[in-house]
Protein backbone atom coordinates (compact mmCIF):
# COMPACT_ATOMS: atom_id res chain seq x y z
CA UNK A 1 0.00 0.00 0.00
CA UNK A 2 1.08 3.56 -0.38
CA UNK A 3 0.75 6.19 1.79
CA UNK A 4 0.51 10.11 0.71
CA UNK A 5 2.17 11.97 3.28
CA UNK A 6 1.20 15.82 3.74
CA UNK A 7 3.66 16.88 6.48
CA UNK A 8 7.35 16.85 6.78
CA UNK A 9 7.65 15.32 10.38
CA UNK A 10 10.29 12.36 10.38
CA UNK A 11 11.31 12.87 7.02
CA UNK A 12 14.57 11.05 6.43
CA UNK A 13 16.00 13.58 4.42
CA UNK A 14 19.63 11.31 3.93
CA UNK A 15 16.90 8.55 2.32
CA UNK A 16 15.45 10.55 0.47
CA UNK A 17 19.15 12.03 -1.18
CA UNK A 18 20.45 8.34 -1.23
CA UNK A 19 17.22 7.60 -3.41
CA UNK A 20 17.05 10.46 -5.84
CA UNK A 21 20.90 9.47 -6.90
CA UNK A 22 19.92 5.80 -7.17
CA UNK A 23 17.28 6.57 -9.84
CA UNK A 24 19.42 9.63 -11.54
CA UNK A 25 16.54 12.33 -10.38
CA UNK A 26 19.51 13.77 -7.76
CA UNK A 27 19.96 17.62 -8.77
CA UNK A 28 22.75 18.06 -6.55
CA UNK A 29 21.10 19.83 -3.10
CA UNK A 30 22.40 18.11 0.00
CA UNK A 31 19.99 16.60 2.13
CA UNK A 32 19.65 20.05 4.36
CA UNK A 33 18.85 21.70 1.18
CA UNK A 34 15.95 19.39 0.35
CA UNK A 35 14.88 19.51 3.88
CA UNK A 36 14.77 23.28 3.36
CA UNK A 37 13.32 23.47 -0.15
CA UNK A 38 10.08 21.39 1.14
CA UNK A 39 9.84 22.59 4.12
CA UNK A 40 9.76 26.28 2.51
CA UNK A 41 6.97 24.94 -0.13
CA UNK A 42 3.70 25.76 -0.51
CA UNK A 43 2.57 21.93 -0.17
CA UNK A 44 3.84 18.91 -0.60
CA UNK A 45 3.64 14.83 -0.98
CA UNK A 46 5.98 12.22 0.05
CA UNK A 47 5.33 8.99 -1.25
CA UNK A 48 6.05 5.86 0.64
CA UNK A 49 6.00 2.03 0.47
CA UNK A 50 6.29 0.89 3.77
CA UNK A 51 9.29 3.16 5.27
CA UNK A 52 10.67 3.73 2.04
CA UNK A 53 10.29 7.30 -0.35
CA UNK A 54 9.18 6.54 -3.52
CA UNK A 55 7.64 9.50 -4.86
CA UNK A 56 7.88 13.24 -4.12
CA UNK A 57 6.05 16.70 -5.45
CA UNK A 58 6.16 19.79 -4.07
CA UNK A 59 4.39 23.52 -4.73
CA UNK A 60 5.49 27.00 -4.86
CA UNK A 61 2.66 29.52 -4.35
CA UNK A 62 1.65 32.66 -3.55
CA UNK A 63 -2.05 30.68 -2.44
CA UNK A 64 -3.65 33.34 -4.12
CA UNK A 65 -3.04 33.21 -8.06
CA UNK A 66 0.38 31.54 -8.79
CA UNK A 67 1.93 28.45 -8.38
CA UNK A 68 4.67 26.30 -9.44
CA UNK A 69 5.48 22.62 -9.51
CA UNK A 70 8.62 20.98 -8.30
CA UNK A 71 10.35 17.91 -7.60
CA UNK A 72 7.61 15.72 -9.41
CA UNK A 73 9.74 11.81 -9.23
CA UNK A 74 7.96 8.10 -8.53
CA UNK A 75 11.28 5.88 -7.70
CA UNK A 76 11.47 3.89 -11.30
CA UNK A 77 10.33 0.72 -9.79
CA UNK A 78 7.31 2.15 -8.53
CA UNK A 79 6.45 3.89 -12.02
CA UNK A 80 3.38 3.37 -14.27
CA UNK A 81 1.20 2.88 -10.94
CA UNK A 82 -0.55 5.64 -10.98
CA UNK A 83 1.43 7.53 -7.67
CA UNK A 84 3.00 10.71 -9.49
CA UNK A 85 -0.81 11.19 -10.75
CA UNK A 86 -2.39 10.79 -7.15
CA UNK A 87 0.38 13.13 -6.05
CA UNK A 88 -0.11 15.95 -8.62
CA UNK A 89 -3.92 15.59 -8.17
CA UNK A 90 -3.94 15.82 -4.22
CA UNK A 91 -1.40 19.19 -4.70
CA UNK A 92 -3.44 20.54 -7.75
CA UNK A 93 -7.12 20.11 -5.55
CA UNK A 94 -5.29 22.81 -3.10
CA UNK A 95 -4.89 25.21 -6.11
CA UNK A 96 -7.91 26.50 -7.11
CA UNK A 97 -8.08 29.40 -9.51
CA UNK A 98 -4.44 29.69 -9.73
CA UNK A 99 -2.39 29.56 -13.01
CA UNK A 100 -0.02 26.57 -12.69
CA UNK A 101 3.33 26.69 -14.41
CA UNK A 102 6.05 23.83 -14.55
CA UNK A 103 9.14 22.60 -16.72
CA UNK A 104 9.39 19.20 -18.34
CA UNK A 105 11.40 17.87 -21.20
CA UNK A 106 10.05 14.70 -21.46
CA UNK A 107 6.58 13.69 -18.83
CA UNK A 108 4.69 15.56 -21.63
CA UNK A 109 2.06 13.24 -21.77
CA UNK A 110 1.93 12.44 -17.94
CA UNK A 111 1.34 16.26 -17.58
CA UNK A 112 -1.27 16.62 -20.62
CA UNK A 113 -3.23 13.85 -18.76
CA UNK A 114 -3.77 16.33 -15.43
CA UNK A 115 -4.86 19.21 -18.04
CA UNK A 116 -2.01 20.97 -18.62
CA UNK A 117 -1.03 22.49 -21.83
CA UNK A 118 2.13 23.41 -23.24
CA UNK A 119 2.99 27.22 -22.46
CA UNK A 120 4.52 29.24 -25.39
CA UNK A 121 7.22 31.23 -23.55
CA UNK A 122 9.68 30.79 -20.53
CA UNK A 123 12.66 32.99 -19.66
CA UNK A 124 15.06 31.93 -16.79
CA UNK A 125 18.14 32.70 -15.25
CA UNK A 126 20.42 31.62 -12.44
CA UNK A 127 21.37 34.19 -9.96
CA UNK A 128 25.17 33.34 -9.13
CA UNK A 129 25.56 29.86 -8.70
CA UNK A 130 23.06 27.70 -8.90
CA UNK A 131 22.92 26.53 -4.98
CA UNK A 132 25.12 28.82 -3.71
CA UNK A 133 22.55 30.50 -0.82
CA UNK A 134 22.17 30.74 2.97
CA UNK A 135 19.25 28.58 2.35
C1 LIG B 1 7.09 11.37 -14.94
C2 LIG B 1 6.93 10.55 -13.66
C3 LIG B 1 6.85 11.48 -12.46
C4 LIG B 1 5.63 9.72 -13.78
O1 LIG B 1 5.47 9.00 -12.56
P1 LIG B 1 4.48 7.75 -12.47
O2 LIG B 1 4.20 7.51 -11.02
O3 LIG B 1 5.04 6.62 -13.24
O4 LIG B 1 3.22 8.33 -13.23
P2 LIG B 1 1.75 7.69 -13.34
O5 LIG B 1 1.82 6.20 -13.10
O6 LIG B 1 0.84 8.46 -12.49
O7 LIG B 1 1.45 7.96 -14.89
C5 LIG B 1 0.18 8.38 -15.32
C6 LIG B 1 0.17 8.47 -16.83
O8 LIG B 1 1.15 9.41 -17.28
C7 LIG B 1 1.72 8.94 -18.50
N1 LIG B 1 3.14 8.61 -18.30
C8 LIG B 1 3.80 8.40 -17.13
N2 LIG B 1 5.09 8.13 -17.37
C9 LIG B 1 5.25 8.18 -18.70
C10 LIG B 1 6.36 7.98 -19.57
N3 LIG B 1 7.61 7.71 -19.10
N4 LIG B 1 6.19 8.09 -20.90
C11 LIG B 1 4.95 8.36 -21.40
N5 LIG B 1 3.85 8.54 -20.64
C12 LIG B 1 4.01 8.46 -19.31
C13 LIG B 1 0.98 7.67 -18.88
O9 LIG B 1 -0.10 8.07 -19.71
C14 LIG B 1 0.49 7.18 -17.55
O10 LIG B 1 -0.67 6.41 -17.64
P3 LIG B 1 -0.56 4.83 -17.96
O11 LIG B 1 0.50 4.25 -17.06
O12 LIG B 1 -1.94 4.34 -17.66
O13 LIG B 1 -0.17 4.72 -19.40
C15 LIG B 1 8.08 9.51 -13.49
O14 LIG B 1 8.28 8.83 -14.71
C16 LIG B 1 9.38 10.15 -13.10
O15 LIG B 1 9.66 10.28 -11.91
N6 LIG B 1 10.22 10.51 -14.09
C17 LIG B 1 11.50 11.14 -13.80
C18 LIG B 1 11.32 12.51 -13.25
C19 LIG B 1 10.51 13.40 -14.18
O16 LIG B 1 10.66 13.36 -15.39
N7 LIG B 1 9.64 14.22 -13.56
C20 LIG B 1 8.74 15.09 -14.28
C21 LIG B 1 9.41 16.25 -14.89
S1 LIG B 1 9.83 17.45 -13.69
Amino acid sequence: MIIYQRHLENVNWQEMKATLTQDNFDNSRSPEQLQASFANSYRTCIAYAGNQIIGTARVLSDGICNAYIVDVWTFTPYRRQGIASQMMQTLLNELPGQHICLFTDEALEFYQKLGFKKGETCMEQVIGKWLENNG
